[in-house]
Parts: structure tokens; C-alpha cells; sequence
């Protein structure tokens, strides 16, 4: 009587709950690449359990050649080539917390409405999504910002590179690094493109902020699940080096299907104290399956258009941070002309300039608490066409009308 009270409890004591069929799998679990990521045969992520040491990192990568050594802060691993003798006893160390394959990501897809390099204008007749984010009522025309403009913060843009000659920097992007390929510089268009709506002289938000480019995805907007990782690590351990007091940001541009590894790593870049813009995804689904949106710390981006609507494309779910421009914007491009996209990205963009924008003015507050800040100061309501179980909250510098 008593052990079926326990039972239906699922109270049993330990020693009955074991499995009868064998001993358990104490190995480290085996998590594959979720669909549509393409699998990269034989290469894995290996991912060491929180607080391990620098020792069982050398330890568990004995003579392995790595691709990717992870040293940055609670995210301990790297990313090698595994035959089945070597995965099997990675999977059999104590320290080993998780191994996952690697798979091919690309950018974020956006769609191009137009291909012409533009005049540039002037901030008085500002773009749309510019005017959009410092005004609570729409067609504003003008973009109103405080003149410290993101003055003294770093902007990391993992993504395609930067055409760093571009004149609408100004001299303000550099290099950082190249997780991607031998060639520093930008053969796509995105990573630029980004960079630009993040802190361009006259189309970005932030136009003080030093723009970093970090390079995963190549010319045809094509990398992996361990580049990308190696690129968020690479902003947590170089962001001291650079002399940006007042805050660090970082945007990613990356259109994956979950990956534990990406989250993880996304976490742990906002732990450091960044603020990182995401995108929700453009393909009009819930973010829940898409990383690194679905990361709970991250600030996740949806579209919305110059008529206060929710992009049809946007992607959306209770991760939705916050909403921003995403459908027309116009851009900087390869060369010295300009662009006009559509995407989730762009809307990441925004929110990842917005905070480098802020953090003069709020201080260096840390990575979450930027984004739950940029949340408590959003225009709220004005939406149309937000799925329920979305925040209806649009991006807002803040300035007092
Ligand atoms: C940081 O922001 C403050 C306030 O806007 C500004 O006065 C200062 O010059 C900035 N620091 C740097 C190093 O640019
Ligand atoms: C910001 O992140 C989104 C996706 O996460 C990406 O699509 C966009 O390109 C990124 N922007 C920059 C500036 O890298």
C-alpha cells in the first residue's frame, strides 16, 4: 500500500526508480544540429560545464586541433574535427557538459527593394525609421537626438565584415576579427549595411559609437554555428582593449534554427555586460525555434513599417522583445552609395544603436538591464498587427518632446 502511494507520488526512493534494462548513459548528451541547419560532418562544439578550470580545458583538449579554443568568460570549450574514438571520450570526461554538432548558418535574409546608390539627406528631412524612434507620434520627419550620440561606446557588428572606407563612418568602424575567411573587409553588403544603421554620420542612430567588425559569415553570407561562437567570445575578452567606457554593444545577424552552443553564448556576451541587439527572424513564425532570438537576455527585434504596421515576414512569441524599424530603411552599401532593405536585421540594428546611444546617458549599466531600460521607455501601443503574446512596445530614444 505504502510503495504505490509512493508510486503514484513519483516518489519513488532512488534505488527503485533505476532503469531495468542497463546502467545509466553517464556520458556527456550528444546534441544534434536541429533542422534546416546543415550538419558539417564530423565537427562538434564542445562545451565544458560552468566554473571548469583552464586545466580541464587543456586536459579535455589533449592533442586535439582545435578550430576554435572558447576561453571567455562562463563559456569554456571549443570546437573541433571528432572521429568517433575521440568524440566517445570527450563524451566520457566529468567535465564535459554538452557536445553539439556544428552546422552552416547563414545571415538573416532581407529582402532588397532597391539596388541605386541614393543622396544622402540631411537630419532635418531625416529617413523614416530615424524620425520613427524619437518621437511618440508617427511622421515626426525630423531625428531628434541627444548630441553625446553614443560618445565613448564600442559597437561590435558580428556579421559579414564592414567596408570600413565607406565616407559615411567617418573613420569611426575598425577591424576587429575574422572568424570567417583571409579576407577583412565586407563582399556582401549586410555586415555594412548594419553597421550603418547602427552608427552612420547621417542614416545611423548612434553617430559617435566606434563600429568593430567581426567577421563570420563570408562574401556569399555563408559560416558556421563555431565561427559565430568564436566571434561573440572574441567581443567578451577584446571589449577592455578598446577604450569604450561608456558601454559595449553587439548585433548579430544570424538566421539559425535553435543551437543550444548559440544561445549559450549569446547569454554569455550579455553576462559581460553588452547589450546585444537580435534579430526576431523574417519568416513570420515564433522566435521560440530560432537562435539566438530565443535567448532570454539577448534584445530580440521584430519589424514594423513607416506606417506603424507589423511587418508580414516579422517573426514573433512572448521572446519578442520590443519592435523597431525594419521595412524600408535605408542603408549604406559597398562602395560609397546606399541601399534600401527590409528585414528583422535592420530592426536589430536599431535596438544595438539605440543602446550604444544610450549608455552616455544611462551610464554603463550592463547588458540586460540596457534592454529592459530601452523596454521601460518604448512607445507603447501604437502597432498595428501584433500577434497576440507579443509586446506591443516600439523603439524610442527616450528625448522629451
Ligand atoms: C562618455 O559619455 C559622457 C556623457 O555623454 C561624455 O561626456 C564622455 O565624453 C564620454 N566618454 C568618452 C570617452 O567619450
Ligand atoms: C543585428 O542582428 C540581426 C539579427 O540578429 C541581424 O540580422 C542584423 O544584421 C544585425 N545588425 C548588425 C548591425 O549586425
Amino acid at each position: 500500500m505504502l510503495f504505490s502511494a509512493f508510486a503514484l507520488l513519483g516518489l519513488l526512493p532512488a534505488t527503485f526508480a533505476a532503469p531495468s534494462t542497463g546502467p545509466l548513459d553517464t556520458r556527456a548528451p550528444l546534441i544534434q544540429a536541429r533542422s534546416p541547419s546543415k550538419t558539417l560532418s564530423g565537427k562538434y562544439i564542445v562545451k565544458l560545464k560552468d566554473g571548469s578550470t583552464d586545466a580541464s580545458l587543456s586536459k579535455a583538449l589533449g592533442k586535439l586541433k582545435a578550430g576554435h579554443v572558447y576561453n571567455a568568460g562562463g563559456f569554456k570549450g571549443f570546437a573541433a574535427t571528432l572521429d568517433t574514438t575521440s568524440l566517445e571520450a570527450i563524451r566520457n570526461l566529468p567535465e564535459v557538459e554538452y557536445v553539439e554538432e556544428d552546422a552552416v548558418l547563414s545571415v538573416t535574409p532581407d529582402q532588397t527593394f532597391k539596388v541605386a546608390p541614393r543622396a544622402t539627406t540631411t537630419q532635418a528631412n531625416a529617413p523614416w525609421n530615424l524620425a520613427r524612434i524619437s518621437s511618440h507620434a508617427n511622421g515626426a520627419g525630423f531625428y531628434r537626438y541627444d548630441t553625446s550620440a553614443g560618445q565613448g561606446t564600442c559597437s561590435y557588428i558580428i556579421d559579414t565584415g564592414i567596408y570600413l572606407a565607406h565616407p559615411q563612418f567617418g573613420g569611426n568602424a575598425v577591424w576587429g576579427a575574422n572568424f570567417a575567411d583571409t579576407s577583412n573587409t565586407d563582399a556582401n553588403g549586410h555586415g555594412t549595411a548594419m553597421a550603418g544603421v547602427v552608427g552612420a554620420i547621417v542614416l545611423g542612430v548612434a553617430k559617435k559609437t566606434k563600429l568593430v567588425a567581426v567577421k563570420v559569415f563570408d562574401a556569399s553570407g555563408s559560416g558556421t554555428t563555431s565561427g559565430v561562437i568564436a566571434g561573440m567570445n572574441f567581443v567578451v575578452t577584446d571589449k577592455a582593449t578598446r577604450g569604450c567606457p561608456n558601454g559595449t554593444t553587439a548585433n548579430l545577424s544570424i538566421g539559425g534554427a535553435y543551437s543550444v552552443s548559440v544561445n549559450n553564448a549569446a547569454t554569455n556576451l550579455v553576462n559581460s555586460g553588452v547589450h546585444v541587439g537580435v534579430a526576431a527572424g523574417s519568416s513570420n513564425t515564433n522566435l521560440a525555434n530560432t537562435s539566438p532570438a530565443s535567448a532570454p537576455l539577448v534584445c530580440t527585434a521584430g519589424a514594423s513599417n513607416s506606417a506603424d504596421q507589423v511587418a508580414s515576414f516579422s517573426n514573433y512569441g512572448p521572446g519578442l522583445d520590443i519592435y523597431a524599424p525594419g521595412v524600408n530603411i535605408q542603408v549604406l552599401w559597398l562602395g560609397t552609395g546606399t541601399n534600401t532593405i527590409s528585414g528583422t536585421s535592420l530592426s536589430a540594428a536599431h535596438i544595438t544603436g539605440l543602446g550604444a546611444y544610450l549608455y552616455p546617458l544611462t551610464g554603463p549599466i550592463g547588458g540586460a538591464a540596457m534592454c529592459n531600460y530601452i523596454k521601460s521607455i518604448a512607445t507603447v501601443g501604437v502597432l498595428t498587427g501584433v500577434p497576440s503574446g507579443t509586446n506591443n512596445l516600439l523603439a524610442y530614444n527616450g528625448i522629451v518632446p
